[in-house]
């Protein structure tokens, strides 16, 4: 799936089910978070104007995935929780090299926001297949198609404007990264938990 080294062990579906309120609300920060995370790019590329179109579009659908998920909580009577922090992201973060100069800072931060996307769009396509709750999965379906056009909008970019960057080495290295820290994961009930 998306070359990804390490696909998610399905327990991990049975855990999401244990406590599906936990796992809308981390959900629902996860979009919020990827809606940010589009627009901290676009204030720093502002004058990439097909990125800036593209991005805004982007952003705008995480807004709406966000929105979705409300929507989900609220009609289940479940609420929506603080904040979650997302300690995969954060550790995925310490792989991008802020010492470089600014073609290579937003090399790796498309790379970045593009293993994100394959990592949600592997755990969405696992969650579609396993889920037992028949809404659930056929929103996981629909997210995972969404999710994976992310994956080529922000690959496409970075290929676009790393010119002097080895940008497939550089995608080599992060998925050799990702590969390592995903095998402490699987093991709660959190989109990339
Ligand atoms: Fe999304
Ligand atoms: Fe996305």
């Amino acid at each position: 799936m998306l070359h990804l080294k390490l696909e998610t062990d399905p327990r991990w579906v049975t855990i999401v089910e244990s406590n599906l309120e936990e796992i809308l609300t981390d959900h629902a920060w996860c979009e919020q978070k990827a809606a940010t995370n589009a627009i901290t790019i676009i204030t720093l590329n502002s004058e990439k104007e097909d990125l800036v179109t593209e991005l805004l579009e982007l952003a705008k659908e995480e807004l709406e995935h966000f929105q979705m998920v409300h929507n989900i909580i609220k009609a289940r009577g479940y609420t929506l929780g603080r904040e979650r922090k997302d300690h995969y992201v954060n550790q995925l973060y310490k792989f991008m090299n802020k010492g470089g100069n600014r073609v290579q800072s937003m090399v790796d931060r498309l790379l970045f926001s593009a293993m994100i996307e394959a990592r949600s769009c592997e755990r969405f396509k696992l969650l579609s297949e396993r889920i037992k709750d028949k809404e659930l999965s056929k929103f996981y379906y629909d997210l995972m198609v969404s999710e994976a056009g992310h994956y080529t909008t922000f690959i496409t970019f970075a290929r676009q404007y790393g010119q002097d960057v080895d940008v497939d080495q550089r995608w080599k290295e992060l998925v050799e990264f990702e590969g390592e820290l995903i095998k402490s994961y699987g093991k709660n009930e959190s989109i990339h938990g």
